[in-house]
């Protein structure tokens, strides 16, 4: 890539970083849960028009789109970061702690606002030389699925756009280093809930009741030759009944039971297919003790796979930026992120930008009640974005 545009970047990167780090930590100490970012988005929306972005309407409660206007309309890269945070008590100590008991930026979402806007105080430089349109997509829970990936989309947010950019800090991968990976990388999502319903009664008097304690339990534990019996061995896939809720009293049986769980594969032919497996193993279990089977399916993400040829630009991008050597490969997780939604329309990828630090007890995991992160990420995490939109935007526009 061009040395002279790279050397801009750098110097533009470094120089908002003090930037970077005052919205990060004003958005640390006011964290908001799912489809409640009031407040986030109307200091991201005050941040876009102190840069001198321009809003696009976008019909939702939450969340924001804003654009920088080059020398054309199209072509349109996307740029997207969540914004929600998680229902955690911060433990951190940190003197920018979260100020809002019960509720913590402990998966990283203030660290990717802040490195988008980076990208956008550093694009703004080059606004009358870009050949295109650069969209930044603020988009509301990513925690909570069906999440708000899918309402973005449907209020037009992809819109002309050719591509997608996505990050995420990952605390396994060190400061200064990327992870990436082509093609799978996360599972998809499927969250239900099954209701067993029996027939209550009197403890001492089981052969007049359907305990449906009893059959939930055999449930439980049938429902994992899914795993083991009906899924490709190749393939992973995980069922887990995060909560049991059943029953009233010792000397009660109960009359049905709510088992909630998510299902998680890698394979996107299995996923289509787990509804219907668990359903069929619930309804056997359950017509052999007399029993029903209720199937409430809650939401689901699809699998994220990244697109091999925006995980290039990012290659070039940031090898031209900070030289080879510093790129992993980002291992493939059973967990879930709504980017997917993305990426089943238009081609995408999302990179692992390293926040691992040990000396800062930046080693935390994801969730953690503990997580830090090195802000000194962010700077490159900016820098990346830019450069990589910049040169997705000039080949789309060639
Ligand atoms: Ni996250």
């Amino acid at each position: 890539m061009d040395k002279q545009l790279i050397n801009e970047i750098l110097t533009a990167a470094k120089d908002g970083h003090d930037d970077q780090v005052a919205w990060r930590r004003h958005l640390h100490q006011n964290p908001e849960i799912a489809f409640q970012e009031h407040d986030t988005t109307r200091y991201l929306r005050q941040t876009c028009r102190e840069l001198g972005l321009s809003e696009r309407k976008l019909n939702m409660k939450t969340g924001l789109v804003a654009e920088i206007k080059g020398k054309r309309k199209t072509p349109i890269i996307a740029i997207r970061t969540d914004i929600d945070a998680l229902p955690v008590t911060e433990q951190t100590e940190l003197e920018f702690a979260s100020r809002r008991p019960g509720f913590m930026h402990a998966c990283g979402h203030d660290m990717h606002m802040a490195s988008i806007l980076g990208t956008a105080r550093i694009l703004n430089r080059f606004a009358d030389r870009l050949p295109g349109t650069i969209r930044f997509l603020f988009q509301p829970a990513e925690e909570h699925p069906p999440g708000g990936a899918r309402p973005m989309i449907a209020a037009g947010a992809l819109e002309s756009v050719s591509a997608i950019l996505g990050l995420h800090v990952d605390p396994h991968v060190p400061i200064g280093k990327i992870g990436l990976r082509d093609g799978v990388t996360m599972a998809s999502v499927t969250d239900f809930d099954l209701i067993v319903h029996g027939r209550g009664g009197h403890a001492a008097r089981p052969q007049d009741s359907v305990d449906a304690i009893v059959v939930a339990s055999e449930l439980v534990a049938a429902l994992q030759t899914v795993v083991s019996r009906h899924s490709d061995p190749i393939n992973s896939v995980a069922i887990t009944f995060g909560r049991i809720e059943g029953g009233t009293a010792r000397n009660v049986i109960a009359d049905h039971v709510r088992l909630t769980g998510t299902a998680r594969t890698l394979s996107a032919a299995d996923s289509k297919r787990l509804p219907k497996l668990i359903k069929r193993v619930a309804d056997g279990i359950c017509r052999a003790h007399g029993a029903k089977a209720e199937m409430n399916l809650i939401a689901s993400y699809p699998v994220l796979s990244n697109s091999a040829e925006v995980n290039a630009a990012f290659r070039r991008s940031f090898e031209s930026l900070y030289g080879k050597g510093k790129i992993v490969l980002t291992d493939q997780v059973l967990g879930g992120e709504d980017f997917a939604c993305y990426q089943e329309i238009i081609p995408g990828a999302m990179f692992r930008i390293g926040i691992r630090n040990p000396k800062i007890g930046a080693d935390k995991p994801w969730h953690s009640p503990y997580f830090i992160a090195d802000e000194r990420a962010m700077e490159s995490a900016a820098a990346v974005l830019a450069t990589t939109a910049i040169d997705l935007l000039t080949s789309e526009a060639a």
